[in-house]
């Protein structure tokens, strides 16, 4: 990679350890975040904040070649506070409603990262990021009319400005023009743009700031799915069986102390009975990133007073515990969320010498080769032709899977791959579960702006009625392949 490009990302990689979000896509519906008084103190305090830090040698050294960047520096910092904050309540209450609180904690962590890392470089990074969601929705749109461009509406929604610097700057640095089209004045790419929108795309990439967006999806997505239980119930019916399974299959004793991932809203943890295998004598520990469904398992725990359970906010991959804490470190359908490698690697560091790592989530499946599947998502996999590539989605096959296993080093591992029955019944509650609690496709709409995301969930809705009444319910049912793991720390 240019090594202008490695800084780069580097930088972006910087931000995301310092818990600063510029992705905005979690404060799409603002009117949800905030109330009108916080996002004027949140606009008030990002004015202060231009003003203050951004030195006349500063804006020089970055806009100087730009005809009106005056309010570039307002809007990038209040769009920052704004998806730092929601990022924050996010994480903290599994809402994403910013109380005062949370605001002065999110500009407290800017201004920090601005003091040791300099605003400009926040600034630099915000422009990048605008840059790919402006490129990459004029690519997919073939173009935008000025006005909308302007107005953000199709690809950036969440920005409280109007984004004419954004045209201004585009025009300027020859990534944009806007040309007639029957009339109308049209916002289009230019090949110098289509070349930086590649760079930029594998920039980001790099930095992980896709895996990022995706990852703030998935955990805002299981938030927001309050009927979880019912969904998870209706379509895959063999699911609290499948979970008991795993208690089973991974050796679960009393009197053991172990650690559950993704634990949700404690489906595993008490309706199929592991706390209950454990029993009082022993310890477990059960983590989730997403405080709305933990909050949920909580008020469960409260109910049966098991008080050798405990519950936390968490992800896989960075576990607040010391080495070799746990007997066993457990999950039931989360692995295909996490970087497997890196969650793997943490469950073996966690887990003692002779302790049992054990996994249970569904498989890779050939969904397209069902009739009723193909016709149904065919948009999905239109969009997915059209870069020459098979749609993605996180599902990884059988074999994927024990080569993680024996990489991070475990031995005796065994594995069992059963069918379970996947029943596409009511299209809205399939689309939510398949795209929200299964968590295909992701990838596909993580690259698409943001209406032609939100106009692929709604299309995929209709689509789903005119299919269940094409297609028999026998038909509508996919065996869909499902793993059980687990191996033994050496
Ligand atoms: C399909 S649900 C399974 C929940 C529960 N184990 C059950 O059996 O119903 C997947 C869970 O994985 C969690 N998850 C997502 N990313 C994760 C990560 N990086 N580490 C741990 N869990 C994660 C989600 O928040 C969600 O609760």
């Amino acid at each position: 990679m240019d090594p202008v490009y490695q800084v780069l990302t580097d930088k972006l990689k910087q931000l995301k350890v310092s818990g600063i979000v510029i992705n905005p896509w979690l404060a799409v519906h603002s009117s949800k975040c905030f109330t009108p008084h916080v996002l004027e103190f949140l606009r008030i305090e990002a004015d202060n904040l231009a003003g203050l830090i951004l030195s006349d040698a500063q804006k020089m050294q970055y806009f100087n070649y730009l005809p009106n960047p005056a309010n570039f520096p307002k809007a990038a910092l209040c769009e920052t506070f704004m998806s730092t904050a929601v990022f924050i309540a996010h994480e903290k209450t599994g809402d994403l409603f910013v109380d005062e609180d949370i605001a002065r904690e999110a500009i407290l962590r800017v201004i920090g990262y601005c003091n040791t890392h300099g605003i400009s470089n926040l600034l630099h990074l915000y422009q990048i990021t605008t840059i790919y969601d402006n490129l990459n929705a004029l690519v997919y749109y073939n173009g935008i009319p000025e006005q909308i461009f302007i107005s953000g509406d199709w690809h950036r929604p969440w920005a409280k400005h109007f984004l004419n610097d954004d045209l201004k700057m585009g025009v300027f640095t020859g990534l944009m023009e806007v040309v007639d089209q029957n009339g109308e004045r049209c916002v289009q790419i230019t090949p110098k743009g289509t070349e930086n929108l590649q760079l930029i795309r594998q920039m980001l990439e790099a930095a992980g700031y896709f895996a990022e967006r995706m990852s703030l999806q998935h955990i805002s997505q299981f938030n927001r799915l309050e009927e979880y239980e019912k969904l998870a119930e209706e379509i895959f019916p063999e699911f609290m069986q499948l979970r008991k399974r795993l208690i089973d299959f991974t050796g679960i004793r009393a009197g053991m102390k172990v650690l559950e991932l993704g634990s949700g809203t404690g489906l595993l943890t008490f309706e199929a009975g592991l706390a209950d295998r454990i029993g009082l004598n022993g310890k477990l520990v059960c983590i989730d990133p997403s405080a709305k469904m933990i909050n949920r398992a909580r008020a469960k725990l409260e109910a049966e007073e098991k008080n050798w359970v405990e519950l936390g906010v968490g992800v896989a991959e960075e576990l607040p515990f010391e080495d070799d804490r746990f007997d066993a470190v457990i999950g039931c359908a989360f692995l295909h969320f996490t970087n497997r490698e890196t969650a793997l690697r943490e469950m073996r560091r966690v887990t003692r010498s002779g302790g049992i790592i054990g996994s249970f989530h569904p498989l890779a499946c050939a969904f397209n080769s069902f009739p009723f599947f193909s016709e149904w998502f065919a948009r999905i996999f239109e969009l997915a032709s059209k870069r020459r590539e098979q749609p993605k989605n996180f599902l990884f096959g059988p074999e994927e899977c024990l080569a993680s296993f024996t990489e991070t080093g475990l031995i005796k591992i065994e594995h069992q791959e059963p069918f379970s029955p996947m029943v596409f019944r009511d299209p809205d509650k399939v689309i939510k579960h398949i795209i929200h609690g299964l968590g295909l496709y992701q990838e596909e709409l993580a690259n698409l702006p943001w209406k032609a995301r939100e106009e692929i969930m709604n299309g995929l809705k209709e689509r789903g009625i005119s299919i269940c009444r094409k297609y028999s319910e026998e038909e509508r049912i996919i065996y869909q392949p499902v793993q059980f793991i687990k191996g033994i720390v050496p």
